[in-house]
């Protein structure tokens, strides 16, 4: 792990902040590195009890001691935070992390007084249990000392990549929302599945280890997704009906639409 000063300060207590937390942890940094702050003892203790970091109820405790300072607040409360930072947060000792959705690095940099490091990123919910994927975008005064940073901070909890922030939006609807997209998918299968007479949890599961079983596969092969289907589609046979239906019924454009929209939304979202 690549930190300036090896301190890390969350400011959030809560889902985002511990899956980092923890990832830090299991990936070899030492707790004593890390502080969070959060308003409320109970986010706290439970952080403490269960990794053995520090604590604060003072947002400005992290301001002052930690060199690399991650926003895990929710998007609304990021202004107030960043307000009460802003006389603290300088160019020379502070490197800005902001984890908050649909909020920009101009957003951000506003708040703050002067030119500062920031670095927006996008991870999705996967990253709780070490298995996400993280969009990163660095504003212009970030050094690749800052990025690298960044890139191992996310890359504790799952694999990351490196974006425009112009992209975010596009990023978000495909990445940030897909793993609602697979529960959508499952619970569209879960339903079809009524008069197999399973239990609901063991097709669930069989479901869930088809697509596990599945993704890995198109991992490990060379072959592009659209070979590895043919490959499954036998003429005449069962899965081409089913891909007959699904042209038939024209998916492939009701889920370009649907990211279409999704993008415009999170456009929309970003401008309020
Ligand atoms: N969860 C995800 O999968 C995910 C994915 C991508 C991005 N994000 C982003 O990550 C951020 C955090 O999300 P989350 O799911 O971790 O939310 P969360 O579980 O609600 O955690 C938010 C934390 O912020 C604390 N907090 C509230 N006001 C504060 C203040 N003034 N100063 C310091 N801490 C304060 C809360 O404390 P109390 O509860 O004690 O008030 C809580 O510990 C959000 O901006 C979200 O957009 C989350």
């Amino acid at each position: 792990m690549n930190t300036p000063n090896n301190t890390i300060g969350f400011i959030g207590a809560g889902n985002m902040a511990s899956a980092l937390i923890a990832g830090l942890i299991n990936g070899g940094l030492d707790p004593k590195e890390i502080i969070s702050s959060s308003p409320e003892d109970s986010h706290l203790l439970s952080l403490s009890t269960e990794f053995g970091i520090k604590t604060t109820k003072d947002n400005m405790e992290i301001g002052r001691n930690c060199k690399t300072v991650v926003i895990a607040v929710k998007p609304h409360i990021v202004n107030s935070v960043l307000n009460e930072l802003s006389e603290l947060i300088n160019f020379e000792h502070h490197l800005i992390i902001s984890i908050a959705a649909g909020i920009k690095i101009n957003d951000i940099q506003k708040q703050l007084k002067g030119d500062q490091r920031i670095i927006r990123a996008m991870p999705n919910t996967p990253a709780s249990i070490g298995k996400g994927v993280t969009a990163i975008c660095a504003n212009d005064n970030s050094s690749d000392e800052d990025l690298k940073t960044s890139i191992g901070i996310f890359e504790s909890v799952g694999v990351t990549c490196l974006l425009q922030e112009k992209s975010l939006d596009l990023y978000t609807s495909l990445i940030g929302s897909g793993p609602a997209y697979i529960f959508y998918l499952v619970e569209a299968l879960m339903e079809s599945s009524k008069e197999l007479n399973f239990e609901e949890n063991e097709i669930k599961n069989l479901l869930l280890d088809m697509i596990i079983g599945s993704a890995e596969l198109a991992k490990q092969s060379s072959d592009s997704p659209a070979t590895l289907r043919k490959k499954v589609t036998s003429p005449g046979g069962v899965t081409e009906r089913a891909l007959e239906v699904f042209e038939e019924e024209k998916l492939k454009s009701i889920v370009q639409k649907a990211m279409k929209e999704a993008t415009e939304r999170s456009i929309e979202l970003g401008d309020k």
